[in-house]
């Protein structure tokens, strides 16, 4: 059997004020074939090294999207990836050919402040999670990438317990451990 090598994109401009996406980070630490790669960290200044983010997603066979929620959508340096990395000839093609993407896996690991109520017709954000992550999906399957669906959690800004966000980051840890799907 081949090992699965999953590369995690952490996406968030503030880890060390970061309660969900810390404790995430924490439990996925030291899991192999696991490569956890900070954008904000690598490039603060948002000068994105194309061929290295490129190289990176050579080298796995599953790719995390890992990000808090800033206004409904994601936070600035992940877009600024999407513009930078996911470019003709290596993601996409428009003439049916393969991309270098086709074939890897590819799904999101999102924390949300607000509830899942909130994320509902009648709530207030009066839409799902997932129909605001349209421009994402549909941004990853154009790439040719095989998504797998979200892993999300809701209610951070309501102050969690510790215990409940190590739970849930437990369950993230199987999901990146055992390659199943999510089922967001
Ligand atoms: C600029 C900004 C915009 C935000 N927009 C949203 C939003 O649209 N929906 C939502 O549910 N939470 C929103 N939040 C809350 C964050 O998603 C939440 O604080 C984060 O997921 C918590 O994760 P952390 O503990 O890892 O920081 C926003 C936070 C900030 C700072």
């Amino acid at each position: 059997m081949t090992t699965n090598r999953t590369l995690v994109i952490v996406a968030h401009p503030n880890l060390t004020e970061s309660r969900a996406n810390a404790t995430r980070l924490a439990e996925i630490k030291d899991l192999d074939n696991v490569t956890v790669h900070d954008l904000y960290q690598a490039y603060p200044d948002f000068n994105i090294d194309v061929a290295r983010e490129q190289q990176l997603l050579r080298e796995h066979d599953t790719v995390v999207l890992q990000f808090p929620v800033f206004w409904y959508s994601v936070t600035p340096l992940l877009k600024a990836w999407f513009d930078a990395v996911l470019i003709p000839g290596f993601a996409f093609t428009f003439d049916g050919s393969p991309s270098e993407l086709r074939g890897k896996k590819a799904w999101l690991a999102i924390t949300a402040g607000t509830t899942l109520e909130t994320y509902t017709a009648e709530g207030l954000a009066r839409r799902t999670l997932e129909e605001y992550l349209a421009p994402v999906t549909q941004t990853l399957q154009f790439c040719q990438l095989d998504y797998q669906g979200f892993h999300a959690v809701y209610g951070v800004m309501f102050d969690p317990s510790d215990e409940d966000l190590v739970l849930e980051a437990k369950e993230y840890r199987r999901l990146i451990a055992t390659s199943e799907q999510p089922v967001g």
